[in-house]
């Protein structure tokens, strides 16, 4: 019997004996204790289909990766045509192949004038620990061997692995695994909706103080790099106050610290821009790609190279030899293939504009139903990425227990209304949306409209003294 003929339920028994599952409380699951997992077989357009046959919108594009829809068969058929005429080959040493040549070109061209060259892995994780080694080398081949701590943010999220997982600001993430701490530091979230009341300006400006602190109290001769989202996103979707890249930047210069931009979600038109650094007047020494660099339709990543760091691996050539970095499935053909077809998707569709346009209209209709709502604080946005906060009701301003899991239970409703939502975002009680840039306006209104009915029964579920943060 194939998996297919298999029932939900026996789908689930099956699932929960043999898969590891990311993020996950595991011995809940193993043992039955979790909800029934979403069982997801088949996607078009912004909608997928479960295994008992229930169509649901995809609020959240899979993980804010499918930017160009679910069934789009330009993407299937580069790559099926590619995996016909050549399905591997490496691009070590000597060897190149068409897919990666073409995309490489693409993505200078998309990027500017400032990137020098294009370096291909399989994960945002793994292309922000590229980014690592990278400044590192620089700073030894510059003569500058003591500068290599990295300076990350609070709720910013780089990934899973050794490095990155200390690089991601969210303290759930660390539990257990004895992370890099001696040349990782983290700085300031630029979150103003818990900013204490301070303005734009003068929050921007605390933000990029904080930083100089931080830089002088270690010393500016041992800060390398500072690693950062354009736009917080895991940590709570939040766009960044006026003038903060502009005063973030002004300090990295001054202390001659690479600035790390990880465009892993805000890439590929989730913001409005091809790149959430065009989005805000940002000028990167290395960029991470990932999710919409194909639509997730094949693992792929990218760092961009700008200038300072490709000069330093030039004459790191005529000191060390070789380039000694890479993976089998750097460039991998089908991957290239595919993010070569999705971005021309995104260019002929008019996507980015669609982000704006549309995401303009769904974020007036999400504060025009919740602004002034019993438990909402803060609703916001920028392009197809919206967020809606929860936060205890009376003063001062505070967050629900945590133990009422208010998010998660609105997330869990909304299903029952056939909308997929995020994974709940792991800082307070926050609901993420990140549909697919091909939503229309209606759309937009139906994921309003669904994300509302699942509220208001989350919210009649509480009581008077739940609601204001007293009993948990
Ligand atoms: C901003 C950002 N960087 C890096 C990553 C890690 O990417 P991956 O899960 O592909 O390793 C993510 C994943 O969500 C991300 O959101």
């Amino acid at each position: 019997m194939t998996t297919s003929e298999q029932t939900p339920s026996m789908l689930e028994l099956m699932d929960r004996r043999s898969v590891l599952h990311p993020f996950t409380h595991v011995s809940d699951y193993a043992a039955g204790q979790t909800p029934a997992p979403f069982i997801v077989r088949s996607g078009s357009g912004i909608r997928v289909r479960d295994a008992a046959g229930r169509e649901l919108i995809d609020g959240f594009s899979g993980l804010y990766c499918v930017n160009v829809g679910y069934g789009q068969e330009r993407i299937v058929s580069a790559m099926t045509e590619q995996a016909r005429q050549m399905p591997f080959f490496h691009v070590f040493a000597g060897a190149t192949h068409e897919p990666a040549i073409e995309l490489a070109e693409k993505l200078l061209q998309i990027s500017g004038p400032s990137m020098k060259r294009v370096f291909f892995g399989l994960s945002g994780s793994d292309a922000n620990e590229t980014q690592v080694k990278l400044v590192w080398y620089t700073n030894n081949v510059r003569g500058f061997p003591k500068k290599k701590k990295i300076i990350a943010r609070r709720r910013g999220y780089h990934g899973a692995t050794i490095m990155t997982g200390s690089l991601t600001g969210l303290p759930a993430y660390h539990q257990g695994f004895d992370l890099v701490t001696d040349v990782v530091r983290h700085t300031t979230a630029p979150d103003g909706f818990w900013s204490g009341g301070l303005g734009p300006e003068a929050f921007a400006r605390k933000c990029a103080d904080d930083l100089e602190k931080l830089i002088l109290l270690e010393g500016p001769e041992t800060v390398g790099g500072f690693i950062a989202e354009p736009m917080i996103g895991a940590g709570g979707a939040v766009p960044p106050p006026a003038g903060y890249w502009a005063a973030m930047q002004e300090v990295l210069k001054r202390y001659d610290i690479l600035l790390m931009i990880d465009e892993v979600v805000t890439g590929f038109g989730r913001v409005g821009y091809m790149l959430g650094s065009e989005r805000w007047g940002i000028q990167p020494d290395l960029v991470t790609l990932a999710k919409g660099l194909t639509s997730g339709y094949a693992p792929l990543s990218a760092v961009l190279v700008g200038e300072k760091v490709w000069d330093a691996l030039q004459l790191g050539a005529a000191k060390h030899g070789m380039f000694g970095h890479g993976f089998t499935y750097t460039a991998h053909p089908l991957g290239a293939a595919a993010a070569s077809a999705n971005i021309e998707i995104i260019e002929s569709d008019n996507l980015c504009e669609n982000a704006r346009t549309v995401g303009e209209a769904l974020l007036a209709s999400l504060k025009r139903r919740f602004e002034g709502e019993p438990l909402v604080g803060d609703v916001r946005g920028e392009g197809l990425f919206c967020a809606v906060e929860f936060i205890a009701e009376g003063t001062p301003q505070r967050h629900l227990p945590s133990s009422l899991k208010f998010a998660a239970r609105v997330s869990a409703l909304a299903r029952d209304q056939q909308l997929l939502l995020s994974r709940t975002m792991p800082f307070g009680d926050i609901i993420g949306l990140a549909p697919p840039l091909t939503l229309s306006k209606a759309d937009a209104e139906e994921i309003v409209d669904r994300l509302y009915k699942a509220y208001r029964t989350a919210l009649d579920e509480l009581t008077p003294a739940q609601r204001s943060g007293e009993i948990a």
